[in-house]
């Protein structure tokens, strides 16, 4: 079955077509799966609402198009491979019809428990295989679910909880990172102090530590599994039922729940998987991310198994036990197709080359890129030492908000360039525009990327909030989905994502609003005012500068810096604590008030002598006594 794109002419016709008649085009990408209703109609669409709908009509469970459609083909072929923290340990294989089997008993507990169709389950777990049962659990039995990502404190699960209304969550007692043991249930607990919404919690019970039971609330899985049939029903959906909710941070407020719903985000999410990474039958994919993102949701779990491949999931990370820990997890596996991050890159690449050279790499055919703009240096180093100088790289840009992957090569066919997404993928119509919301139609040039015409993939609303779905993505430029990023477009047309134009920063492909983490640090009550802003960092691309004002000036400035680190992890988690703290007696700002953000990235990026203009703000004084407190 060769359904892929073979050529790049044969890409430049598809996206032509996609372009032309977009209706028909992806009702042909479609077709492929079983529909228990066909569409009333492809596309219905207006970006002033904003609304669109994809496939309007059509019936169907996400579910049964990832394992029960395969069942009769694929049974049994390997559809999950995972590969736990510890390389001692040992790995576990799930073929597709295993795996059908473990997902029916978990949507029978959640059954029998009395998740229905339309509840929010708030998922917050290790990597470990009942993550993907219950990721799927929930959408076989048309349970809206809300992954946490493991990172975060309990504050940011309580914040989640709470903006979705969840009724029920899905944990483990416990995790493995490296060489430490986690609690993770505990988490929870704590989180659950401030939630009224949840009725049960089902508890994985994975490392055996102690945790504590709430009579009539907790429950165990491995009890509740007892009573559990195998057989399980699926529930049949709208194409526009709402399939998950992913939070995630903006320029603004607090986190918000970006909402996918069944029908679009299938095909769009299989079609992208199979086009981009060119995966064949046999092949075994990795894709190096936490199912926490929505990189997992769509390349470890849906796409991969809508698409009927191998996907393997670890528990692990890069450096532990040591450096040559992904390149092992490659030679092990006889992985194909690898899928990472460059902060993952960066931080391998100041390590002995020999933790790669050690690894017997030739099943490698083709390398991904997602999360950040790939730096040329981490580029060569990546080809050139994981991908024996030939291999392909798939530079991917995308968000959570487009739900799969809009500008990115075709592994092998599309001409490649250090950097560059290149080219859109067939049914994307991206531009860049100028500050007025002009498109610029000419190439060589750089503007604010957004799209113009809706992907079955994208964004429908932000859970509980319409209006901050309109405002954030739709009101910024009439007409248009807004990205938040910069890009470059070369003579060739090809596509460079610079990085966001807001007030977002992207910490090792992890995106915070300066705002969350404003807020997070003005917990503390010494705090006046605080102002964050990011500054490049060699390995993270992405590093967090803070300069904060402290009432009646400070003591014992690492003291303070201490308190305001564990501020930010208990507020959000420790992938937002900054990496620098600046005490300053003043921030700069304008005559209106505002704090001059430009001045301070200026200042953390060590570029204070191209500050331009101060001479118009309220209190020029300050910027020399910043300056010269800057932290190196
Ligand atoms: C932001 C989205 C998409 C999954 C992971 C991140 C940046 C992402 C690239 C890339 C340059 C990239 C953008 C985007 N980004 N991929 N290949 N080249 N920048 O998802 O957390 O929603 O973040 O990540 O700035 O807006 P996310």
């Amino acid at each position: 079955m060769t359904d892929r794109i073979q050529s790049f002419e044969e890409y430049q016709q598809e996206y032509d077509l996609s372009i032309r008649k977009p209706e028909e085009f992806w009702a042909d990408k479609a077709k492929k799966f079983t529909w228990h209703k066909e569409w009333d109609k492809v596309l219905e669409w207006n970006f002033q609402e904003p609304k669109v709908e994809w496939f309007k009509g059509a019936k169907l469970n996400i579910v049964e198009n990832c394992l029960d459609r395969h069942l009769a083909t694929r049974g049994d072929k390997r559809a999950l491979i995972w590969e736990p923290n510890d390389p001692n340990g040992q790995a576990k294989t799930y073929t597709y019809k295993q795996l059908h089997k473990e997902v029916c008993r978990m949507a029978n507990v959640l059954t029998n428990n009395g998740v229905q169709k339309g509840d929010r389950v708030c998922i917050y777990m290790p990597m470990i295989p009942e993550l993907a049962f219950a990721v799927l659990a929930c959408a076989r039995v048309g349970a809206i679910h809300s992954v946490v990502f493991g990172g975060f404190s309990s504050n940011a699960i309580a914040d989640r909880i709470n903006d979705a209304g969840c009724s029920f969550v899905i944990t483990s007692d416990g995790m493995y990172r490296g060489a430490k043991e986690l609690s993770v249930k505990e988490t929870v607990d704590e989180a659950l102090e401030s939630c009224s919404t949840v009725d049960k919690v089902l508890v994985v019970q994975y490392t055996h530590c102690k945790v504590k039971m709430e009579e009539g609330r907790d429950i165990w899985y491995h009890e509740a599994l007892r009573s559990a049939g195998k057989e399980s029903e699926l529930q049949i959906m709208d194409a526009e039922d709402m399939l998950f909710i992913l939070y995630t941070s903006g320029s603004t407020g607090k986190p918000k729940g970006v909402v996918h719903t069944c029908g679009g985000y299938m095909v769009y999410a299989e079609y992208t998987f199979r086009n981009v990474f060119q995966n064949k039958d046999s092949e075994v994919y990795w894709c190096t991310a936490d199912i926490g993102w929505i990189t997992g949701h769509s390349y470890i779990l849906y796409g991969p198994l809508l698409a009927g491949a191998t996907t393997v999931m670890f528990e692990g990370v890069p450096t532990w036990p040591d450096a040559g820990r992904f390149w092992q997890i490659v030679e092990k596996h006889k992985i194909n197709i690898f899928y990472t991050a460059p902060t993952a890159i960066r931080a391998l690449m100041t390590h002995n080359i020999d933790y790669v050279k050690k690894h017997d790499l030739s099943s490698l055919k083709v390398l991904g890129s997602v999360g950040e703009p790939i730096n040329e240096e981490a580029w060569h180093w990546y080809r050139n030492n994981v991908g024996r100088k030939d291999l392909p790289i798939v530079d991917t840009w995308w968000q959570t908000e487009t739900g799969g992957i809009m500008i990115s090569p075709l592994a092998g066919l599309t001409p490649l360039k250090p950097s560059f997404a290149t080219y859109p993928l067939p049914g994307v119509q991206p531009v860049l525009l100028d500050g007025d919301g002009n498109e610029i139609k000419e190439n060589g040039v750089e503007g604010y990327l957004a799209i113009k015409f809706p992907w079955p993939g994208m964004i429908r609303t932000t859970y509980g909030d319409h209006e901050r779905c309109r405002r954030t993505y739709f009101g910024v430029y009439k007409g248009y989905y807004f990205t938040g990023d910069g890009a470059r477009r070369d003579e060739k047309g090809m596509y460079r994502v610079i990085g966001r134009v807001d007030d977002v920063i992207n910490v090792s492909g992890h995106r915070f609003g300066t705002a969350e983490i404003e807020n997070a640090i003005d917990e503390h009550p010494q705090v006046v005012e605080s102002a964050v802003v990011g500054f490049p960092h060699e390995i993270k691309g992405q590093g967090i500068y803070a300069y904060v004002i402290c009432a009646e000036g400070c003591e014992d400035e690492d003291k303070l810096r201490q308190e305001i680190h564990e501020e930010v992890i208990k507020q959000i988690g420790k992938v937002a604590r900054p990496d620098k703290i600046q005490v300053v007696d003043d921030l700069p700002k304008t005559r209106s008030g505002k704090i001059m953000r430009r001045i301070l990235r200026k200042v953390a990026e060590g570029e204070t002598s191209s500050l331009g203009d101060t001479s118009t703000l309220l209190n020029p004084e300050v910027v020399e006594s910043i300056i010269q407190g800057r932290r190196v």
